[in-house]
C-alpha cells in the first residue's frame, strides 16, 4: 500500500484491492492522518463495499432504506445509499433526490451520532463538472483569529437536516418536523485527539444562546474561513474510485454538473459516537 499525500490535504491510496483483504489499521492510521483518502482503480460489488465498510465501524443504514433496483439495474443492499441525479420510470428518486451543486455539510451532523466515516464509490459520472471538494476543519479551526476562538469557545450549535442543497436553514419555528441535533462549535477527534471546526453553511443554523443576528454573523464567518479556497481539495471523480472521508475533521461539498449527465454513486457509512 502506497501512500501519497495530495494538496492541500488528504492522500491518493494504491497497490490495495478493496475487494481483498486489506490490512484495516494501515488503512484507518493513513485515514487519520489524511482525513481523506482517494483509492483509485477499484471494482467493488455492493458485497464488497459493505464488507470493507463493516470492518471500520457499525454501519449507518439509511432511515429510507430501499431494497428494490436501484440506478444501475442491481437490488440494493440494505447500507447501500444511492447518491444520484437519476430517478426511476415514474420519476420517484433512489433515495434523497441528488443533482447539481450542493452547499458544504457534514454527512449526519445534525443526528446525536453522526457519521463518522462516509465511504462513496463512483460507477457513473458526468463528462464534466461533479467534483467533490473538501476542506479541512482542523486547519479551520487552528487558523482562526484568536478572540474569533474564544467566542465559540464551549457554545453550541444546531444543526439541521432540511433536503437544501443551496439554502441556510429556516428560521426554528418553520422547521418544526426537520431533523435536528445540537453539537459544540469545536469537537475534539476521539482519535487524534486534535480540535476541529464543526459547523458548516447548509446544516448549522445558529449558535445556541446567541441573538439571531449575532450568530448568523459569527456562522458566517466561520463558514468563509473554513471554506478558503486555497485550502480545498478538489477531488474529480473517476469511475471506480472510492473516496473515504472523515465528517469529524472535513466538510464536502459538490461542484454543480449538468442536469441531462448520469451521475451514479454508491454510499455507505459508519456512525460513530457523539461528538464533544
Ligand atoms: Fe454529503
Amino acid at each position: 500500500m502506497q501512500i501519497s499525500p495530495l494538496d492541500p490535504f488528504g492522500a491518493e491510496i494504491t497497490g490495495i484491492d478493496l475487494a481483498g483483504d486489506v490490512d484495516i489499521t494501515a488503512i484507518q492510521d493513513a485515514w487519520y492522518a489524511h482525513q481523506v483518502l482517494v483509492f483509485r482503480d477499484q471494482s467493488l460489488s455492493q458485497d464488497d463495499q459493505l464488507r470493507f465498510t463493516s470492518r471500520l465501524g457499525p454501519m449507518g443504514i439509511s432511515r429510507n432504506t430501499i431494497t428494490d433496483a436501484g440506478p444501475s439495474g442491481e437490488a440494493t443492499q440494505p447500507g447501500i445509499m444511492w447518491v444520484t441525479n437519476l430517478r426511476r420510470g415514474d420519476g420517484s428518486a433512489y433515495g434523497q433526490p441528488h443533482g447539481g451543486e450542493m452547499w458544504f455539510h457534514s454527512d449526519m451532523c445534525y443526528a446525536e451520532k453522526p457519521y463518522t466515516a462516509t465511504i462513496l464509490y463512483a460507477i457513473e459520472l458526468p463528462a464534466l463538472g461533479g467534483a467533490t471538494r473538501f476542506a479541512d476543519m482542523y486547519g479551520a479551526y487552528e487558523a482562526l483569529p484568536g478572540e474569533t476562538k474564544q467566542r465559540i469557545e464551549g457554545k453550541s450549535v444546531v444543526q439541521v437536516h432540511e433536503y437544501h442543497r443551496l439554502e441556510r436553514p429556516s428560521p426554528e419555528a418553520e422547521r418544526p418536523d426537520a431533523l435536528q441535533f445540537a453539537h459544540p462549535a469545536v469537537i475534539v477527534h476521539p482519535e487524534t485527539g486534535r480540535k476541529a471546526l464543526f459547523v458548516n453553511r447548509l446544516m448549522s443554523a445558529s449558535v445556541v444562546g446567541m441573538e439571531a443576528d449575532e450568530s448568523e454573523a459569527l456562522l458566517e464567518e466561520l463558514f468563509d474561513r473554513s471554506e478558503d479556497p486555497a485550502k480545498i481539495l478538489s477531488h474529480n471523480w473517476r469511475p471506480g474510485d472510492l473516496v473515504m472521508w472523515d465528517n469529524r475533521c472535513t466538510i464536502h461539498g459538490r461542484a454543480d454538473f449538468p442536469e441531462t449527465a448520469r451521475r451514479i454513486l454508491r454510499r455507505t457509512t459508519v456512525i460513530g459516537e457523539r461528538p464533544s
